[in-house]
């Protein structure tokens, strides 16, 4: 029996490498390993967009984005969070036993109270629709980002507290972190992240590659010069993308025998070559999206099928279902 694995996405903007990196791509590299549960998470977006238009686009976009990088419907059900309701009823039974000091200690919570962002119940509840997203599904793993860690240990403690309240009930996920890209940093050296507006899309066009490669502020050495790989924002993305020239690519920085622009212009064209296979199917879906629907239908339906199981098992449990006392 295959492990399961699930994980998601929040649709709250354009996807970018660092999202590919940090956690995507390994729902493709392990979609033949593991029974895979890959959705969009549609909810967990509510608090931040509140334009109808562009969260159904996003959602969208997300759809094209998993399968063009490579994810098989026919191996992974991918489905969309709000097409099965009874995550949100998991929510609220793991709410009325999640303590809040649990919650008031969340990053995204304290991110925002530091920043004096408004805060609404979405984002305060936010890790907790998310241990119902994970442990719905009976899951074993969760591949994530390293910024995700602490959501899955939240999730691991609502889990040991159901288990301890009603008895063994949930199977304690792990989280799989890709260590060796933790943290894929953007074009000014941050952190990449759609609220630093520092993002290569993974749909970014020729032009805009271009645009944003060339863009990237490098130190003033001249071509004949030695240059440091190591803080030089670009080599950063040569080790992405550049794999079978690194080596080269280091002993020219260091020997000085590169100019950046030369630099940028090389990473420029593997970024394309990375790209015009995802942008081709990307092509394909935006011709036909029927495609897409058909595909979220068919995981909606799926997910919802274990979903009711689960849930049904559960309301069991907490003795909401009266038919027992007949
Ligand atoms: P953003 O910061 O752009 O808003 P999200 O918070 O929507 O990105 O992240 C979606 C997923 O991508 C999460 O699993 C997160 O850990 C991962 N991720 C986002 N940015 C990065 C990054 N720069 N490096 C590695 N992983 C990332
Ligand atoms: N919180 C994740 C993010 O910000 C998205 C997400 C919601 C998720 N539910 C999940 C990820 C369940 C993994 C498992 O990117």
């Amino acid at each position: 029996m295959k492990k399961r694995l699930l994980s998601g996405v929040k649709p709250t903007g354009d996807i970018h490498i660092g999202n590919y990196f940090g956690a995507m791509k390994q729902f493709v590299d392990l979609q033949n390993s593991y029974e895979s549960f890959i959705f969009i998470a549609d909810y967990h977006a509510l608090n931040q967009i509140k334009n109808p238009k562009k969260l159904s686009q996003n959602i969208l976009e997300i759809a094209k984005a998993y399968i063009s990088i490579g994810l098989d419907s026919q191996k992974a059900v991918l489905f969309k969070q709000s097409d099965v309701p009874v995550v949100t009823e998991m929510c609220w039974i793991f709410n009325s036993l999640t303590p809040l000091g649990l919650l008031r200690r969340a990053h995204a919570y304290k991110d925002a109270q530091a920043k004096k962002i408004p805060i609404n119940m979405g984002l305060f509840d936010y890790p907790v629709l998310m241990a119902a997203d994970i442990l719905m599904y009976n899951t074993d793993v969760v591949p994530i980002g390293e910024d995700q860690k602490q959501h899955l240990e939240i999730t691991q403690d609502i889990a040991r507290l159901f288990n301890n309240y009603y008895g063994e009930t949930f199977k304690i996920p792990l989280a799989l972190i890709n260590s060796e890209v933790a943290v894929i940093k953007g074009l000014d050296g941050r952190k990449m992240s759609k609220s630093y507006g520092n993002t290569i899309g993974l749909f970014d066009s020729r032009e805009e590659i271009a645009k944003k490669v060339m863009s990237v502020v490098t130190d003033s050495r001249a071509t004949d010069e030695p240059k440091d790989p190591e803080t030089c924002n670009i080599f950063a993305f040569h080790k992405l993308f550049s794999k079978t020239q690194i080596e080269h690519l280091k002993t020219r920085y260091q020997e000085g025998t590169i100019s950046y622009k030369e630099s940028k212009e090389i990473l420029i064209e593997n970024l394309n070559n990375f790209l015009d296979p995802i942008r081709l199917k990307k092509k394909e879906l935006d011709d036909n999206p029927k495609v897409i629907f058909d595909v979220l239908a068919k995981g909606a339906e799926a997910a919802s099928k274990e979903a009711c199981i689960k849930i049904a098992q559960v309301k069991q449990k907490i003795g909401v279902n009266i038919s027992l006392c007949r």
